[in-house]
């Protein structure tokens, strides 16, 4: 699928999943181009239509880009639970198993869908898989020994390589960790690889988010797909 028919796709599903906020919400807003394109949806509503909500941002950049549209954004830990997140995802298959991560916000991702009601992904067509790994899975880890850690992985079989940033430098994530990506191309038994990377010390968190979303909105040609988790 070529980059134009992505973000058009992206952006359909997007738009739809801001139909979801509603007034007087506590709304995480998740990270990516997809998120991008919902916070800038949402912008507009708040500026034209007098859309009012309160939202946790699950990155740095995030915040910015509400901030600067006239969102109002709390931390976290000033609200009680979030009623609704909306997040992209790299992938995601029918058992509503996805991977996360591909920008590196994880972490900040995962804790602010834990604390919320009600999780709805917004991915495009191409997202949705039989079984998730094509997509590298990033691990967050702290950088005190990630070169051990690395060894460890590669000694594993899962083919880790430390991401890098665009200055070339290791990249950071916004809590200064370091994110070693694993390079599995199918993931068959994700539970037990969940389980071992969250155990193994050095990691903080990885980006195997399982069975956590309620709702996948799917950006396709004609109106986006609204899938519902039954669990
Ligand atoms: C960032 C993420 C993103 O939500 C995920 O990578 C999808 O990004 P995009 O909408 O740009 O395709 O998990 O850590």
């Amino acid at each position: 699928m070529n980059k134009e028919l992505q973000d058009s796709l992206k952006r359909k599903a997007a738009v739809k999943a801001a139909d979801y906020v509603e007034n007087g919400m506590i709304v995480g807003l998740g990270s990516g181009s997809t998120v991008t394109m919902l916070v800038d949806e949402l912008g507009r509503r708040v500026q034209k239509d007098g859309l009012q909500f309160t939202g946790v941002a699950t990155s740095i950049s995030t915040a910015q880009q509400a901030k600067s549209l006239g969102i109002k954004i709390v931390d976290l830990d000033m609200v009680d639970a979030i009623d609704l997140t909306i997040d992209g995802a790299d992938e995601v298959d029918s058992h509503f198993n996805g991977i996360k991560g591909g920008g590196g916000n994880l972490l900040w991702e995962k804790i602010v869908a834990i604390n919320s009601k009600k999780i709805i992904w917004v991915v495009d067509q191409s997202k949705v898989v039989d079984t998730i790994g094509a997509f590298h899975l990033a691990v967050d880890v702290i950088p005190l020994g990630s070169q051990h850690l690395l060894k460890k992985f590669d000694d594993a079989g899962l083919k880790p390589v430390i991401r890098i940033g665009k200055d070339d430098h290791p990249f950071k994530t916004d809590s200064n960790n370091l994110i070693i990506d694993l390079h599995l191309q199918k993931i068959e038994e994700a539970k037990k690889l969940a389980d071992y990377l969250i155990k193994t010390v050095g990691v903080v968190e990885h980006g195997l988010f399982l069975n956590m979303v309620d709702t996948v909105i799917v950006g396709k040609e004609g109106t986006p797909q609204v899938l519902t988790n039954p669990n």
